[in-house]
């Protein structure tokens, strides 16, 4: 099938292209309505790099809640990126364990993990992959034919509110280049959403969007959380703290602090500026 071909080339790009950690309470959500979303324990990622192995993420203790606006930062090369790809199912650790939504994530054939992944996550990049050849309005209903939990006739409209949700349903018949690059990251999150999934994935993007833009991004994804999504964004931003309910910082292939409390503004600051 055309769909599974394209979604699992993507996670293979992903995988090969490596280009490139606390708590605000939320508003948004009361503690009975909150629920354990992910959870990492011990997660170890470690590459064969010909001169020996090289630990991308060591021992990574994490858990985030539903309806949690999380951003990952650190430094280029501390392994933000890795510790996004194992907290949402892209690739699979060398060792600890992986829980999300309920699922062991361990426990998964590669079969199984692809499936999950088209129904449980929503992805969304800096550079948006939608499909050039597709309107705006198709690429939303890709993930949906994918995963085929939808009824046909139901895609369309279904994929149109999606549209409505992020503010471009009146660019849905047209193709992503005749779009701005921020109505395309919107139609990107669209996409991602286009199966309801628990959870929200998102490595750098606002990364190509001008400080407008990508402000308007972020307020989607406060939404989004709001209404109980858990969003976890790999970030340069710098004054993110103030944006998202989390900040998780990365350093050297560590979760600096896990699950206790954030570092202050500045030490995320700090820790960002060198990225
Ligand atoms: N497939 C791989 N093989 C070997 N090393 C890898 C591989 N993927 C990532 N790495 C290394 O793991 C470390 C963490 O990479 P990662 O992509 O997670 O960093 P990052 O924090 O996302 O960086 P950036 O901000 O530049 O995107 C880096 O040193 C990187 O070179
Ligand atoms: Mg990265």
């Amino acid at each position: 099938m055309l769909a599974t071909l394209i979604l699992n080339i993507m996670f293979a790009i992903r995988r090969r292209v490596r280009n490139r950690g606390e708590v605000r309470k939320s508003e948004s959500l009361t503690s009975a309505t909150r629920r354990r979303v992910i959870t990492l324990e011990g997660v170890t990622k470690t590459y064969d790099t010909g001169a020996g192995d090289f630990s991308a993420l060591s021992s990574a203790d994490l858990s985030i809640d539903s309806g949690q606006f999380v951003a990952i930062v650190g430094k280029s090369g501390s392994g933000k990126s890795t510790l996004l790809n194992m907290l949402s199912g892209i690739d699979r650790p060398t060792s600890g364990l992986v829980e999300i939504n309920g699922t062991v994530l361990n426990d998964l054939s590669e079969n199984e993990l692809a499936k999950w992944r088209g129904s449980n996550l929503g992805l969304v990049f800096q550079f948006q992959q939608l499909m050039p050849t597709l309107t705006i309005l198709e690429n939303v209903m890709m993930p949906m034919d994918f995963a085929g939990s939808i009824p046909t006739r139901e895609r369309a409209p279904k994929a149109m509110s999606m549209l409505e949700l992020v503010g471009i349903s009146d660019q849905a018949g047209k193709f992503p280049s005749a779009l701005s690059a921020g109505q395309q990251q919107r139609g990107a999150i669209a996409r991602a959403l286009a199966n309801d999934p628990p959870v929200i994935a998102a490595d750098e993007p606002t990364g190509n969007l001008d400080s407008r833009t990508a402000e308007s991004v972020l307020e989607l994804f406060r939404e989004l959380a709001a209404g109980g999504k858990t969003i976890v964004m790999v970030t340069h931003e710098r004054d993110i703290a103030t944006s998202v309910d989390r900040v998780v910082t990365v350093a050297d292939g560590h979760v600096l602090g896990g699950n206790t409390p954030a570092p202050n503004a500045a030490q995320v600051s700090a820790a960002v500026s060198h990225g």
